[in-house]
């Protein structure tokens, strides 16, 4: 495990979606009802940033052509073959912390 932290509790109250700069990309962090969930940052369709996207009930939405992303499973709501890289998630206190490869 490489637990990482990203954020803290603060920064993502429930309903929001931010972005969060980790190595050379990004990763997407919302929180869904109380529930923090981790997906890669750029969108498989042409990269775009998804932590800029919106947060509708469990999907993100891709700010560039609108395409949704589950936040658990990662899978495109249209195609679940295209599918965004999905972390554990857990916190320590007020520190959100993300199980991301090479951290
Ligand atoms: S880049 Fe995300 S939907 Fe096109």
């Amino acid at each position: 495990m490489a637990w990482t932290k990203l954020a803290t509790t603060a920064e993502l109250p429930a309903g929001a979606l931010i972005e969060v700069e980790h190595g050379d990309g990004y990763v997407a962090l919302c929180n869904v009802d109380g529930e923090v969930r981790a997906i890669d940052g750029a969108c498989p369709h042409q990269g775009g940033p998804l932590g800029e996207g919106a947060l509708n009930g469990e999907f993100v939405t891709c700010p560039w052509h609108m395409w949704d992303f589950h936040s658990v499973t990662g899978a495109c709501a249209f195609n679940e073959n295209v599918r965004v890289a999905v972390y554990p998630v857990r916190t320590d206190g007020d520190a959100i912390l993300i199980d991301v490869p090479n951290a």
